[in-house]
């Protein structure tokens, strides 16, 4: 309503209000080594792509006389009542988005404003710690890049606990960073630039084998990490990783039902269905193909589900196929790079809004009324 009524007021918006606008401004406003990381995928981008239009090749049907003129977009995750299904899937290194460098504290901050939780990556500008300061109330998740030292790995798992994150996410996909040509190409490429380390060079495990104060060698801060980072992780890991937390456990990047099953069979909590934005593997099936087995499979386990998510009605066609919390990547950090903290807040509340708006239009005024039958496959 607001946006409405600030339009018809003569109020011309400071944002761009879809996708397709903001990108190019977003892209435009970053350094070429940033922007070739956060744009790039694998290969040649194919299965990158695909994720985003898999989304056209189910529509919609929409359902009349409902009166759905409130809607409920509120969802129970374990344990945890959320407004929306949205959330802010991790994007390491995200600091370099924010003009000041501190963009995981802006998007913790977009969170606390939102109510759309952030899963802050173990790849932040800033300490955990300071990130889950800025939540307010929205619940916060930690994702895990598992190093190969698992008392370092421990060491992470238990700050987060008590730094009050809600849930820890297990990334399984980038044990190994995937065939990245944008990034290949670029010869500052951010990552390797050790700025992202600030969970490592915080960690009293980490800083215990560094043997010196990161400040005085960064060199050696870089390559301590680059030497443990990337656990490649069996199913016989997966009683370890159980055993570390309380908290509810996400493997994420599952994608095959028989996966699926064995996490079910390992105690995890849930599962996140994702092939990280096209960014690891290229010639892979759209990750929105792969959701209904995994839902499936998942048996009544929550699901969570990005890549190629850009709009409102790609929230309610991820729901409609089983998905319980729909996370976007690119889009808020390209709300991020052009429009600072505001730009990212108007990112999650445009796509809200919009979710919100086709759900009344459509009459389907829950997530419970999203089922596979609010859908049909139009190619
Ligand atoms: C990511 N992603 C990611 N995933 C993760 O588990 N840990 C991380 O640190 C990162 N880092 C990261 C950086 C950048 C720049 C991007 C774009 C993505 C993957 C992310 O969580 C998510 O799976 C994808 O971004 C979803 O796809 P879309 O929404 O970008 O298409």
């Amino acid at each position: 309503n607001e946006i409405y009524l600030d339009g018809l007021g003569g109020v011309v918006p400071r944002f761009p209000m879809s996708y397709d606008d903001l990108e190019p401004l977003a892209q435009a406003a970053m350094a070429p080594s940033v922007r070739s990381y956060v744009a790039g995928g694998a290969g040649d981008e194919r299965t990158q792509r695909a994720n985003v239009s898999a989304f056209e090749h189910w529509g919609l049907v929409p359902r009349m006389l409902v009166g759905a003129t409130r809607r409920d977009l509120s969802v129970d995750l374990f344990g945890l009542r959320l407004p929306s299904p949205l959330f802010m899937a991790p994007v390491g290194v995200i600091g370099l988005c924010a003009q000041d460098g501190h963009g995981d504290l802006a998007v913790a901050r977009a969170a606390a404003r939102t109510g759309v939780p952030m899963v802050a990556s173990t790849l932040t500008v800033d300490p955990l710690e300071q990130v889950a300061g800025e939540f307010g109330d929205t619940p916060g998740f930690f994702q895990l890049y598992t190093p190969t030292d698992r008392e370092l790995a421990e060491s992470l798992v238990h700050r987060a606990e008590r730094a009050g994150f809600k849930g820890i996410v297990v990334t399984l996909d980038t044990w190994i960073t995937g065939w990245r040509p944008r990034d290949l190409s670029v010869s500052n490429f951010p990552q390797l630039r050790g700025n992202c380390l600030a969970n490592y060079t915080s960690d009293p495990v980490f800083r215990a084998r560094l043997g010196k104060n990161p400040q005085d060698d960064p060199q050696a801060v870089v390559a301590l990490w680059a030497g443990i980072f990337g656990n490649p992780l069996t199913w016989d890991d997966l009683p370890w990783l159980r055993s570390l937390t309380d908290l509810p456990l996400i493997l994420k990047g599952v994608c095959h039902p028989e996966d699926v099953r064995r996490a079910r069979d390992a105690g995890v909590d849930g599962v996140y269905c994702s092939n990280h934005g096209g960014r690891q593997a290229n010639g892979g099936l759209p990750a929105l193909d792969a959701l209904p087995g995994v839902v499936e499979a998942a048996d009544g386990l929550p699901v969570l589900f990005d890549s190629g998510v850009r709009t409102g009605a790609d929230i309610v066609k991820a729901v409609a196929l089983g998905a319980t919390a729909v996370g976007v990547g690119r889009p808020y950090a390209y709300g991020l790079a052009h429009g600072g903290e505001p730009g990212l807040v108007h990112v999650l509340r445009a796509l809200l809004a919009e979710t919100d708006l086709i759900m009344a239009v459509d009459g389907y005024p829950t997530l419970a009324d999203l089922t596979p039958e609010a859908l049909r496959r139009v190619l």
